[in-house]
């Protein structure tokens, strides 16, 4: 597949909804442990919450959804910020975040990821960033493998436990 990469401006956010619900069944489904610390939200508060968080990031300047298309379907979108990074490596003084990255369910597999990676990878070098980190939900072993062959390696290892025992 050939997909059309565009920036979404913020006025289209909305049309994210129903990939950002797959992502949320996918999740659910890949790390059903973490549902022994509280249920998964129901799709429609999910996205109330996200569609909130992108509109806030979306008014630092240099965040961006970028969106694959094949005509006027929608098969996949990403979604990068770029923060500040002080730490004990030369990353330079920013690294990019790629807060969402899903494919549409009946395009995965087809190379539309790894045409949003590459559009994400090319954005942040023309900001001057080296390096882009990546949260993976432990047991999403697909995202894991596409990530590693995309260059990625370990980094944090994010615990959660619940406060009262
Ligand atoms: C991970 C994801 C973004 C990759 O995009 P994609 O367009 O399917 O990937 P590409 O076609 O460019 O590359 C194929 C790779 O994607 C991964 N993949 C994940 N789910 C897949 C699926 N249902 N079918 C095929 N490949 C899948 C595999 O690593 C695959 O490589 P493999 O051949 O070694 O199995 C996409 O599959 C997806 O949206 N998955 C569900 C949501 C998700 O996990 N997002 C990442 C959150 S951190």
């Amino acid at each position: 597949m050939n997909p059309v990469i565009d920036v979404l401006a913020p006025s289209e956010v909305d049309c994210l909804e129903r990939l950002w619900g797959q992502l949320l069944v996918h999740h659910s489904r890949e790390a059903a442990h973490l549902a022994a610390l509280g249920a998964v939200r129901s799709p429609r508060d999910s996205w109330r919450l996200r569609r909130g968080q992108y509109l806030e990031w979306l008014q630092e300047p240099l965040t961006a959804v970028l969106v694959a298309r094949d005509g006027n379907q929608l098969l996949g979108y990403a979604v990068v910020r770029i923060l500040d990074a002080p730490g004990s490596w030369q990353w330079g003084d920013q690294v990019g975040v790629l807060e969402t990255l899903v494919v549409d369910d009946e395009a995965r597999g087809a190379g539309v990821g790894q045409a949003l990676v590459r559009a994400v990878r090319e954005r942040l070098a023309e900001s001057g960033v080296q390096v882009m980190k990546i949260s993976v939900i432990v047991g999403n072993d697909d995202a894991l493998r596409f990530y590693q062959r995309e260059g990625a390696v370990d980094f944090v290892k994010t615990l959660v436990m619940p406060v009262s025992e």
